[in-house]
């Protein structure tokens, strides 16, 4: 379905995020016909560059991240000829005029305009003012800004109050791209969609729930920003923490931006204080020809965790007492993001203590490979007795929905979205802010105490304490070993 003509300025569009990210899934949405001719997107950036010169990149950029759909060179040419560029400093006047007179030549005149924040967020306040002060911006603009929302509740609160100077939290969409993978809304759907799960979905029959998101990859060149964050600003403060709060929300009245948004901050806010032996940190060390993370980072004394396990709970009616276990780290085994739900036990065992311990477990498998798997327990076949066993009732979306499970890249589906003008899965001020004020304390603690993260060896499961607190408590990591 195609939406409305839009023009977007990309703010930072010589930058990693716009190559990799925005310009391949602008193209593949493109592709998809959703585009119209009349649409433009404006490249600008502090580089000197011709139109003819960022047309150039932008090709480059397809060819590298946009796949086989970047082949078609009539398609590519026909995508670029929707593409301008203007130079512009961010701190200073020059260019912003330019920018402002190429954005009145608007061919469709209610085209939605949104600017895309590429840029750190050092730089939104000047942009901010300067696309109010040249006109460039009216109470139907829309502006995207991406992660690090600040580093701590402070900065983050800055940011907010400055963005809130020039705009209206209805034109504000920050992104967290975990919130446009497909089986990430498919959490929803799955909760509230069926009436199998939900009346099931509480302290009463739910042993404990584990988030893992594991990534093989290391720091990958991005040392300097890193260091700075580690894995708990860098993944646990937005991506799980919004996995978290998909698994954990209140059904919302309705499926609107802000009927969702205030029951995923109820349980931002009901996280109760952890307690420093229920968080595992980790740093990676060279193995199997990967360098260490220090190596990685170039800081022979780096403190800062490339992993993190931890156990918290929610302090409400519906998981008291439930403990939900999130992990993440780089450079582990593999690539594997899931949540599994684990039920109890039944109540009472007719088949007596041989039959063994059994329990539902339901997986939702994040990437690779987005399914959804039951776990049920059936009779062994054959005739010895009455021995159970538990199988996997799975759903894999791509054998279940063929070419239909090709779900779109997360930047096509958020990019899109800030056209349509829907905020459902953008994050709200307050719920950056209320995640910011629960994870504050536990990194203040540890700079406290000169926590030095557990070593665990590249491409492992992650330092044994992780493994150990799980034990500790009679369960074990689901996934990645
Ligand atoms: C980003 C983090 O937000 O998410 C990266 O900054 C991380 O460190 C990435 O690698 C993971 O995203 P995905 O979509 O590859 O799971």
């Amino acid at each position: 379905i195609p939406v409305q003509a839009f023009d977007l300025v990309v703010i930072g569009g010589t930058g990693d995020l716009a190559r990799r990210k925005i310009l391949p899934a602008l193209y593949k949405r493109f592709c998809a016909g959703q585009m119209s001719e009349t649409c433009r997107l404006i490249g600008a950036a502090r580089r000197d560059l011709s139109n003819e010169a960022y047309r150039s990149f932008v090709r480059e950029a397809l060819r590298e991240f946009a796949g086989e759909l970047a082949l078609d060179e009539d398609t590519v040419a026909g995508f670029c000829s929707l593409v301008h560029y203007v130079s512009i400093d961010a701190r200073g006047e020059g260019g912003w005029q330019s920018l402002s007179d190429l954005v009145g030549q608007t061919a469709s005149e209610d085209a939605v305009r949104a600017f895309y924040f590429s840029v750190g967020p050092g730089l939104f306040s000047d942009i901010a003012e300067r696309l109010k002060r040249f006109g460039l911006t009216d109470e139907d603009s829309r502006v995207v800004v991406e992660k690090p929302f600040g580093r701590d509740l402070e900065s983050a609160r800055a940011l907010n109050a400055q963005l809130a100077q020039y705009f209206d939290e209805s034109q504000i969409y920050r992104i967290d791209h975990y919130l446009g993978k497909e089986t990430v809304q498919n959490l929803m759907a799955v909760r509230f969609g069926n009436m199998l799960f939900e009346p099931l979905w509480n302290a009463q029959y739910i042993d404990h729930i584990q988030i893992t998101v594991a990534e093989s990859v290391g720091v990958e060149g991005r040392g300097e920003y890193y260091e700075r964050a580690g894995a708990m600003r860098d993944m646990v403060q937005n991506h799980l923490m919004q996995l978290l709060c998909l698994i954990a929300m209140e059904p919302p009245a309705h499926f609107d931006p802000d009927a969702v948004r205030d029951e995923k901050l109820k349980v931002i806010r009901a996280l109760d204080v952890i307690q420093p032996h229920h968080i595992v940190r980790g740093q990676y060390t060279a193995s199997e020809g990967a360098l260490s993370y220090r190596e990685d980072v170039g800081n022979e004394r780096s403190k800062t965790e490339s992993f993190i396990a931890l156990k918290c709970h929610l302090n409400n009616w519906r998981w008291a007492g439930t403990p939900f276990y999130l992990r993440t780290g780089k450079r582990l085994s593999h690539r594997d993001s899931e949540i599994t739900v684990v039920f109890k036990d039944t109540p009472h065992s007719i088949f007596g203590p041989e039959a063994g311990r059994h329990r539902n477990e339901l997986t939702i498998q994040l990437q690779p490979n987005e399914g959804i798997t039951l776990g049920v327990t059936i009779k062994e076949p054959g005739p010895g007795g009455m021995r159970l066993v538990d199988v996997p009732l799975d759903m894999s979306f791509a054998e279940a929905l063929g070419p239909a499970a090709d779900a779109p890249d997360a930047y096509e589906r958020l990019i899109m979205d800030v056209i349509r003008g829907n905020q459902t899965l953008f994050m709200r001020n307050d719920e950056v802010e209320a995640a910011w004020a629960w994870t504050d304390p536990i990194i203040r603690g540890w700079e406290a105490r000169g926590d030095v993260p557990k070593p665990y060896d590249a491409y492992s499961a992650g330092p044994d304490d992780a493994t150990l607190m799980m034990r500790r408590d009679g369960r074990d990591w689901k996934g990645l070993s």
